[in-house]
């Protein structure tokens, strides 16, 4: 019975980062049928990290395809002048940097005052404490398990103790605030991450990549999540 109660707590959130562009929409549907829980979108500005991704435009052009909850993980330089875009968009969850945000409560104020839950991304070499006087604006700490960039990279294994410091930070609070990793993440990886206090996992290569198809993926990371 537990086990089945922590698979319950187990939220996936695909990041189409690795997603055929050209069916965009279409793969949004097919994760939305596989069981996905949210939508993970990776936006990339060039400078924060050296790639190029979502801009507000293609996520408004998906957001009437499906009813999943669109989370945008923002690895942008200026995340305070991009929320109102974002909102505009469609997305209830934005998570910007703490490295990117010189005023962090004033940023995430700023996205809670657009109707949108806010979140704080935490690069690997940040340490946790940085979340702590802001916890009471979160709804979500996000702990990269890889440097931010790419999808495809291999989880940092390490960052497991953070995810606990995190976790443990947020037990000692008054607030409900969600661990989520992302970066790495696949069968053989999410179990250390949820033992460590994780409860949403970001995943897109282990989803894109199954040959088994989305569905069997996301069961895949479900299962692995509570067993391993
Ligand atoms: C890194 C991105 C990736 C992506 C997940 O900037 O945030 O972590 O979401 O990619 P995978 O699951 O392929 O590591
Ligand atoms: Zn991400």
């Amino acid at each position: 019975m537990a086990a089945e109660a922590l698979a319950s707590d187990i939220l996936i959130a695909p990041s189409v980062l690795p997603a055929n562009f050209a069916r965009l929409g279409e793969e949004c549907v097919e994760l939305e049928r596989a069981g996905a829980d949210r939508i993970h979108w990776d936006v990339m500005d060039g400078r924060f990290v050296p790639n190029l991704t979502f801009g507000p435009d293609i996520i408004a052009s998906i957001r009437p395809l499906v009813s999943l909850p669109f989370e945008a993980h923002l690895m942008v330089q200026e995340p305070h002048e991009l929320a109102p875009r974002y909102a505009e968009a469609g997305c209830e969850l934005l998570i910007v940097h703490a490295e990117a945000c010189p005023h962090l409560h004033r940023t995430l104020g700023a996205i809670r005052d657009l109707d949108m839950d806010a979140g704080v991304a935490l690069n690997p070499g940040t340490p946790a404490s940085a979340v702590a006087p802001v916890l009471d604006m979160c709804r979500l700490v996000l702990v990269m398990t890889v440097n931010p960039g790419w999808g495809g990279q291999h989880y940092i294994r390490s960052m497991e103790t953070k995810i606990t410091e995190v976790q443990n930070l947020i037990s000692h609070s008054d607030h409900e605030v969600e661990v989520e990793v992302d970066g790495g993440v696949g069968p053989a990886t999410i179990g250390g991450a949820a033992q460590a206090g994780a409860k949403v996992f970001v995943a897109g290569s282990a989803i894109f990549s199954d040959t088994d198809g989305y569905k069997a993926a996301i069961h895949k990371l479900r299962t692995a999540a509570t067993t391993n």
